[in-house]
């Protein structure tokens, strides 16, 4: 099949594009650059030895994208694009709502001319509230904390609309759980542009030698090492989901939801320790003030995305720490 791929020079956007490559898909990619770079289309060619097509361009730009979807005889779509740092989203809301929700709003319009109607779209856990229970099921209440969040519980909602207004559309919402580590070539993985917002890139930079020590937000949250605890999943776990979810439209009509989670989950404290020993470095770290709007605990129930999907996440907390210190140290 061939698949348009917005946002597929990003960090999940490049590991998917792999897996795809990989399982026999045509691939078709879209990206502007504002948050990932030329040379990833390089590295994903020297992973996977296949051809690929590449558009630069603005997915809010309808005439972009007709023009695209005129060359191209796209099968399905995952969309990634988007804007995704939680802490510019509440600093900068509009340019969040404006680009996330606009995107999103052109491509299915395109895709709805073109009569183009699998759409795998990039959700996250974030959409849920604070959970009274773990570990979180897909029905839980949904209560974002930041217009991020509320941009990814937006575009959800538009989907279900869509989805319940003409039954010609097949639809996978994926909630990401916490994606990192990195390809196992140590040639794609996650380098975000200035300083870090997330654990793992920042641990990496420390284990590098860029960073002097990890400022540990917070130790008295309610757990058992008193640091923040989440399920963080392997990317390349992530991107073969996406592999998953794209078959299972094919034969599956209507409108789907599923966590992309270990249903596992790990603290900070353990993220810093086991970077130090899988890889032999030393993490030094400080104990900070909390962040506002963390939450002591999260984890996934992937227990849908298993039956459904037939998809598990395969790789451990020590592949995921690996994986991620060779890519740093190659690339930092
Ligand atoms: C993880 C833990 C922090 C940085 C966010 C988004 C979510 C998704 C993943 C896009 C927490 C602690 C962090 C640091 C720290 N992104 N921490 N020092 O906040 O769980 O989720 O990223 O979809 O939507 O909300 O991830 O990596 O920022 O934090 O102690 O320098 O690490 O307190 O406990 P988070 P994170």
């Amino acid at each position: 099949m061939k698949i348009l791929v917005t946002g597929g020079a990003g960090y999940i956007g490049s590991h998917t594009v792999v897996e795809l490559l990989e399982s026999g898909h045509e691939v078709v990619i879209i990206d502007d650059f504002s948050n990932s770079s030329g040379e990833v289309l390089d590295k994903i060619s020297m992973i996977t030895d296949k051809e690929f097509v590449f558009y630069e361009g603005d997915v809010c730009d309808k005439n972009f994208l007709e023009s695209v979807f005129a060359k191209e005889n796209i099968d399905s779509v995952i969309h990634f694009a988007g804007y995704k740092a939680v802490g510019e989203s509440v600093a900068n809301p509009l340019k969040y709502y404006r680009n996330n929700i606009d995107s999103t709003l052109s491509l299915l319009e395109v895709m709805d001319n073109n009569k183009v109607y699998n759409f795998v779209f990039s959700s996250s856990a974030c959409v849920y509230g604070v959970p009274d229970t773990l570990p979180m099921k897909e029905d839980f209440p949904l209560s974002p904390t930041n217009p991020y969040g509320y941009t990814k519980l937006f575009i959800e909602q538009i989907l279900k609309d869509l989805s319940h207004s003409n039954d010609k559309w097949n639809i996978a919402l994926l909630r990401y759980f916490n994606p990192i580590g990195a390809h196992e070539s140590g040639l794609i993985g996650e380098n975000p542009n200035g300083v870090p917002n997330n654990i793992m890139p920042y641990i990496m930079r420390v284990a590098t030698g860029q960073y002097d020590k990890v400022h540990v937000f917070g130790n008295d949250y309610d757990t058992e090492d008193g640091t923040g605890v989440r399920d963080y999943i392997h990317v390349v776990d992530l991107a073969k989901g996406h592999i998953k979810a794209i078959d299972y439209l094919n034969s599956n009509d209507g409108l789907s939801i599923f966590n992309l989670g270990t249903g596992i989950g790990h603290s900070v404290m353990e993220l810093i320790k086991i970077t130090e020993k899988v890889n032999d470095v030393a993490v030094p770290y400080v104990i900070d003030e909390r962040r506002p709007g963390d939450i002591d605990e999260y984890y996934a129930d992937p227990s849908l995305a298993n039956e459904k999907l037939g998809w598990k996440a395969e790789k451990d907390i020590e592949d995921m720490c690996r994986d991620a210190y060779i890519f740093a140290f190659k690339n930092n």
